[in-house]
C-alpha cells in the first residue's frame, strides 16, 4: 500500500523579505504567512485571533498594503517587502502611529494592537478615509474585544492630519 504521506508535496525554500530583513525558510507550500512569521521566524507580534480572515489581528503590511497574513501563503509574497509590527520603529523611536496609540491611550488588553496599528498604516497609504464614518468603514476589518474603538478612531484621524501635513 502507498504510504500517504509520499503524496504530500515536499517543503520548498521561500525566501522572504521582512522587516528590511532577507530570510530562507524551508516551508510546506500551504504554509500560511502568519505561521510562516509566528511559527518558524518567532515574529509573535503579529497576532493570530481567528484564522479565518474575520477578526484582523494578523494584519501585516506587504508592499505598504494592508494584508490578512492568515489568508496568504507565505510563497505568494516572495519578492515583496512584507512589514510587520516588529519593523515599525526605527533608531529605537516607535513609528508615530505606535505613539499615537500610546498618546490617545487605544489599546487595553493589546491583543489585537499590532494588526490595528498595520491597518492604520495600511489605511493611510490607501488614501481612501476623508471622514469620520469613512474611517469606521475601513477599519471595520479589526476586530477588538476590548472596544478601544473610540481611541483608535483618534490615532486614524491623527496619522491623517499627519500624512495630510507632510
Ligand atoms: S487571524 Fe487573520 S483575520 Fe483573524
Ligand atoms: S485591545 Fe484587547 S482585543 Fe483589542
Amino acid at each position: 500500500m502507498e504510504n500517504p504521506s509520499s503524496a504530500l508535496p515536499q517543503k520548498r525554500t521561500v525566501r522572504l523579505n521582512i522587516n528590511g530583513k532577507e530570510e530562507q525558510l524551508e516551508l510546506a507550500p500551504w504554509t500560511s504567512l502568519l505561521d510562516a512569521l509566528r511559527e518558524h521566524l518567532h515574529l509573535t507580534g503579529t497576532k493570530k485571533g481567528c484564522d479565518h480572515g474575520q477578526c484582523g489581528a494578523c494584519t501585516v503590511l506587504v508592499d505598504g498594503k494592508r494584508i490578512n497574513s492568515c489568508l496568504t501563503l507565505a510563497v505568494m509574497q516572495e519578492d515583496k517587502e512584507i512589514t510587520t509590527i516588529e519593523g515599525l520603529a526605527k533608531d529605537g523611536e516607535l513609528h508615530p502611529v505606535q505613539q499615537a496609540f500610546i498618546d490617545h491611550d487605544a489599546f487595553q488588553c493589546g491583543y489585537c494592537t499590532p494588526g490595528q496599528i498595520c491597518s492604520v498604516i495600511g489605511l493611510v497609504n490607501e488614501g481612501k478615509a476623508k471622514t469620520l464614518d469613512d474611517i469606521r468603514d475601513l477599519m471595520s476589518g479589526n476586530i477588538c474585544r476590548c472596544g478601544a474603538y473610540t481611541n483608535i478612531v483618534k490615532v486614524v484621524q491623527e496619522a491623517l492630519e499627519r500624512s495630510s501635513a507632510a
